[in-house]
Parts: C-alpha cells; structure tokens; sequence
C-alpha cells in the first residue's frame, strides 16, 4: 500500500521532532499502535470529578449546596486562570486586556446570574437541618476568592478605610506584611466584644495567609490596575476598556455579593431572630456592599457614585450606562 504524500511528510517532522530530542521514532510509533483511543470520560476526569460530591448528612439538599459551591470555585478557577497570564504577560496591549475583561465579566455574569440555584433552590427547612453540621466551614473560607481580590486591585483598596492613612507612597514587601493584618474581611470574622479571630478564619489563615501575603507581593507590579496603568494614555481612556474595568468592579464588589447577600437573608433571616452564620460573623451588618464599599477603581468612579456604592442607583442606572457601550 502506497503511503499518501500527507502521511510521509508528516512522519518526516515526526523524525525530525524525535531525533532533535534524541529519541527513536519507531518506538513512538510502537506505543500509538497500541495506546488505547482516548475518551471523554477519561479527558475530563469525569469519575473523579462526579465522586466529589460527599455530603455530611443524608439530607438531600445538602448535594445542591455542595454542588453550587463547587460549580462557583471552578469559575473562579477561570477567572483566576486569566488574571494569571495577564499579571505576567510582558508585552500587554489593550486589546489583551479587554479581551481578559470581557472573559471575566462573562464568568461572573454567570454565577450572579445562576445565584437563584442557591436563593430559591434549597428547601429552608432542609437546608437548616444540614448547616450545622458544616460547622465552623463557611464560604468565607474561599482563597479562590480573596486571590481575585488581590490580583484585581492595588492591596491597598482591600485595607480597611479606617487604616488606611497609616500606609503611603509604594507598597513594598514589608509594607504589605504590615497591611495584611488590617485587611477588611479580617474584622469581618472577629467577635467584637471580645476582639478574638473566629475559628473559621483561624483555620483560613493557617491555611492561606502565607500563599496570599505572597501573591500581594507579587501583585504589586501585577495586579490589574497597574498593569491598566502600564498602557500607553491614549489606550488608557478607551471608553470600553474603562467600562470594562467598572463593570468588573461592580461585578465582584456589588453584584455578586448582593446576590450572594440574598440567600443569606433566605435563608439564615428570622423572625423574631435571624440565625447565626456558619462562619460566626455579623452578617447582616458584614455582607452587604453599602457597608463593606470595597472598590477596586475609585479613580473611575464620582464622589456621588461611590458615596452610593451598592445601593439600588448605582446597580440600575450605572450598570446600565457601563453597558450600553
Ligand atoms: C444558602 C447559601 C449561602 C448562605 C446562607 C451563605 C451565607 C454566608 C454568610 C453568612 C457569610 C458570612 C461569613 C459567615 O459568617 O459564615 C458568607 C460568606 C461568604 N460566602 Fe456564603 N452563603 C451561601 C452560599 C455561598 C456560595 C454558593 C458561595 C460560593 C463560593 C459562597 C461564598 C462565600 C464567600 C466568598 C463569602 C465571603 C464574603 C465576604 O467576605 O465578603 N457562599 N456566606
């Protein structure tokens, strides 16, 4: 059987492939006659990932729970994969950039827009049956999360308001060491009356601190703003680059956590009291945006709009705006 020219100029680059590397093509050759096809079910590690779902009771709700969860952290694994190569691209051009954004943008569309698999798909009463058994474990507890903070924005806008003056000018490392201590959801997971850290974020810091005061110190020159920053001006004022940016501020600061704030008011609002949160912070007063103000581009935005962060306003009509673009 003759060979078609196709098939020889291919095994031709295979040889050159092979003997660069020193290697015998034959026996390459060997192994694909008898390597098995490869699956779908194989690819994507499909057993693997439909064993991860081990509730702690046997309370059917319980799998909706984990699984939204679980379905959240791997889109921000996808966030977090595009915020990676855009801290360490070299050679950014505004159209990266934006193409990045617009990625980003469309993972959290998403969840936000699939959060009511949490706000209306749970039944409550099951739902307040299983909670304590996740006892001290809490969302809080994402490092997915708090790294797209840290990658998003200058350290600096994760720092309480009431702290900030005391850092100025360029954050060095050491700087940075000193800042972390006074990071916002810090306080958000510590008992008031008392000044104690909470065990869930006891157990978060052990576990992530020093993987995140790593990546701050990494995102000085990395993080999405400087690297913004990094863009020749006449780039830098393109008008759906800069609503790109707005949108992603409001995207994880506002709109992601007032859906997330929703299911915490479903669920865990009472009456005549509310219910304690898995992870033991003051909820009500802590989740919300319009107390939180956590803004990543202040630079972007007006006095009278971050004035009004998270209230109704600022979603509707600013939303919009940054939209219609
Ligand atoms: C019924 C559903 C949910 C309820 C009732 C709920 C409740 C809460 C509460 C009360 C907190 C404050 C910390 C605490 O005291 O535990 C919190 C924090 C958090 N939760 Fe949830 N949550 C729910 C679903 C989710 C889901 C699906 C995710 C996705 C990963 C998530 C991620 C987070 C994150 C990242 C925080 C920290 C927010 C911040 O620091 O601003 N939660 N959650």
């Amino acid at each position: 059987m003759e060979l078609k020219p196709e098939i020889i100029d291919r095994l031709k680059k295979l040889d050159e492939k092979y003997e660069t590397m020193g290697q015998n093509l034959v026996s390459y050759l060997d192994g694909l006659l008898y390597a098995d096809y490869l699956t779908y079910w194989d690819y994507i590690h499909l057993d693997t990932l439909l064993s991860l779902q081990t509730p702690k009771t046997s309370i059917p709700d319980e799998h909706i729970f984990i699984m939204y969860h679980q379905i959240t952290e791997l889109h921000f694994k996808l966030v977090l994969h595009e915020l990676k190569q855009l801290s360490l691209n070299p050679e950014l051009k505004s159209a990266d950039l934006l193409k990045t954004l617009s990625r980003i943008n469309r993972y959290f569309n998403a969840l936000i827009d699939s959060f009511d698999i949490m706000v209306d798909g749970m039944d409550p009463a099951q739902f307040h049956k299983f909670r304590m058994s996740l006892l001290p474990a809490s969302g809080f507890q994402s490092g997915q999360y708090r790294m797209i903070e840290i990658y998003c924005t200058e350290f600096i806008h994760l720092i309480l308001q009431e702290q900030r003056s005391k850092f100025s000018g360029y954050p060095t490392d050491s700087m940075i060491e000193q800042m972390y201590p006074h990071i916002y959801w810090q306080t958000g997971a510590t008992e008031l009356a008392s000044g104690k850290k909470t065990l869930t974020l006891k157990q978060f810091e052990l576990k992530y601190s020093t993987e995140l005061i790593r990546l701050a110190k990494q995102c000085r020159v990395g993080n999405l703003w400087v690297r913004y920053q990094s863009l020749p001006e006449a780039d830098r004022q393109d008008s759906k680059l800069i609503n790109a940016l707005k949108i992603l501020d409001l995207n994880v600061n506002v709109n992601w956590p007032l859906s997330h704030y929703k299911s915490a008011v479903r669920y865990l609002q009472g009456d005549p009291e509310d219910i304690a949160a898995t992870g033991g912070t003051n909820w009500q007063k802590y989740l919300p945006p319009r107390f939180q103000k956590r803004i990543f581009y202040p630079e972007l935005w007006s006095k009278e709009e971050i004035e009004n962060w998270g209230k109704n306003w600022v979603r509707s009509v600013v939303f919009k705006e940054a939209n219609s673009e």
